[in-house]
């Protein structure tokens, strides 16, 4: 990365550890999370800006637990913890770190003192807390900031090393200011200047695909999703007519889904895209799967076999470009994050890959980035606004085994529900929308006839970034409209049922 400004995020295992990092760079400072096992020479090498531990799953005082040479202290260095990582810094520092008997979770009150990382806030708010660990006694030279009723020390520094701890999760949309927390530790006490723009990204990724790529011919997996448009037009500016891009019919797509995307890549953009059917090939390894981790697997392995009978097929192809982007890596359970779902296009793919190599320019960004950077390249907003679908498609809506009569139940009713979401206009508020096919059958009647057949679930969800999410308000009149043209025109579905769970604790997907 040539750019002399960085902050560090030190990687202690917290689900949100991304975030922090996206928080930064959209402050304009270029950030990047590594290991918490990085050594201390690389990172005086570095030498960053300022330094960021995350929070964790452990408690500092277990043996096992992930830690860090206290010498990282005394760089002179500015460093903020967060939750695990600000009990870190009071235990390395000899204060004292306790367990709760029970968890504290969710917003606080929370009081501030006047402070630098509080500047300009009011002096009281909410914060986010998610811990069972606290610090009980503070370390010498360093004094409480801020306390919310069940928290005394909800905040701690030692303002002249410049080193800050916060109980709560500042990265986290329901603290209130928590961007402002943020941004003060990073320009007021870290001094950072902020010269970091997309445009930084998109030079240094170019740079670096073509360093990987050499002279070296391309393939790239199209699924008509913004991820793998954006990374084909980046791996396409680096490496210009010796890129070819695939797109897999993979029998699980949504209805129309091919054509559209064949019409907005090849004919409307120019790409040089070639449709290959597989659905005979997929449909029959997933026959009687039902673990979804086992269907990423299978789907992840077989796209590769497509991909490298297209390669013998256009002669031979070097590299294969992937969109996987950063929650796919986190959710997959890479860095020290505990796994959530294997993602097709990480954990899915099989051991040998007949390339020399995979070139992932998007690995360590999120879907809102991966959208500036599609609107700094100049991709249509039809391309940038498409709503996600992932790779393994309806296998991981269709709970249970797959089938073509049930794939095709799921493409009827999931066209209904996106048509409706486009006639009533609600289509650029909701992240996400789409139907399960449920493993549940029910009874109901029809026409004074009993009926024994599939029940449907619609999930809508409103989001940031996929890492969190909330369910949709959808008017009741537009649910009512669907759920009584589903049970109408699809043949096998005799019921349908309105997904109200946020993630977490749910995911967006069911499986
Ligand atoms: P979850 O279900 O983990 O999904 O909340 C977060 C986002 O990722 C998409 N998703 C996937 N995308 N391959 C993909 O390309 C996958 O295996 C996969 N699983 C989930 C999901 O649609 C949502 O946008």
């Amino acid at each position: 990365m040539n750019n002399n400004e960085i902050v560090l995020v030190l990687d202690f295992g917290g689900q949100y550890n991304q975030l922090i990092v996206r928080r930064i760079r959209d402050l304009g400072v270029y950030s990047e999370l590594f290991p918490y096992s990085t050594p201390i020479d690389t990172i005086k090498k570095i030498n960053p800006t300022a330094i960021i531990f995350t929070g964790g799953p452990n408690s500092v005082f277990d043996n096992e637990s992930l830690t860090i040479p206290k010498e990282i202290l005394t760089l002179g260095i500015p460093i903020l913890g967060i939750c695990y990582g600000a009990q870190l810094i009071a235990f390395l520092e000899n204060g004292i770190v306790k367990t709760a008997e029970t968890r504290e979770y969710g917003g606080k009150n929370i009081i501030y003192s006047n402070s630098l990382i509080f500047d300009s806030l009011p002096n009281t708010g909410i914060c986010w807390m998610s811990h069972t660990d606290y610090v009980d006694q503070i370390p010498n030279g360093y004094k409480i900031l801020a306390s919310t009723d069940s928290c005394k020390v909800a905040a701690f520094a030692n303002i002249e090393k410049r080193i800050y701890g916060l109980q709560f999760h500042p990265e986290v949309v329901h603290t209130e200011n928590g961007n402002k927390i943020l941004e003060n530790f990073v320009f007021k006490i870290a001094k950072a200047k902020g010269n970091w723009k997309m445009k930084n990204f998109i030079d240094s990724s170019i740079d670096k695909i073509r360093t990987i790529a050499g002279t070296g011919s391309v393939l790239c997996g199209m699924s008509g999703g913004v991820d793998s448009a954006v990374a084909a037009t980046l791996v396409h500016k680096a490496v210009g007519d010796r890129l070819t891009c695939v797109l897999v019919d993979h029998g699980l797509m949504r209805k129309n889904e091919c054509s559209e995307i064949m019409s907005v890549f090849k004919e409307g953009l120019g790409m040089n895209l070639i449709l290959i059917d597989a659905k005979d090939q997929f449909l029959s390894k997933l026959k009687g799967v039902v673990d979804p981790d086992t269907k990423r697997k299978i789907i992840g392995a077989e796209f590769v076999r497509v991909f490298e009978d297209v390669s013998k097929s256009i002669g031979a192809v070097d590299f294969l470009v992937q969109g996987t982007i950063y929650p796919d890596v986190v959710e997959s359970g890479f860095g020290q994050s505990a796994p959530i779902k294997l993602h097709h296009n990480v954990g899915g793919l099989p051991a040998i890959i007949n390339f020399k190599g995979l070139i992932e320019p998007l690995r360590d960004l999120f879907k809102d980035e991966v959208r500036k950077v599609g609107v700094e390249l100049g991709l249509p907003n039809s391309v940038l606004m498409r709503q996600p679908f992932p790779g393994p498609g309806f296998a991981i809506r269709i709970i249970g085994d797959i089938t073509e009569s049930k794939l095709s139940v799921l493409r009827e009713a999931d066209a209904i529900l996106r048509e409706e979401i486009q006639l009533a206009n609600l289509q650029s508020e909701i992240w996400q929308y789409f139907a399960v096919l449920t493993n549940v059958r029910s009874v109901g009647v029809m026409g004074d006839m009993r009926t024994y057949d599939h029940m449907l679930a619609l999930r809508a969800v409103t989001s940031f970034d996929a890492m969190s999410a909330d369910w949709a308000k959808i008017p009741w009149p537009v649910l009512e409209k669907i759920s009584n043209r589903i049970v109408n025109e699809c043949k096998n579905i005799n019921r349908v049922v309105y997904d109200i769970t946020s993630k977490p604790p749910a995911t967006i997907e069911w499986e």
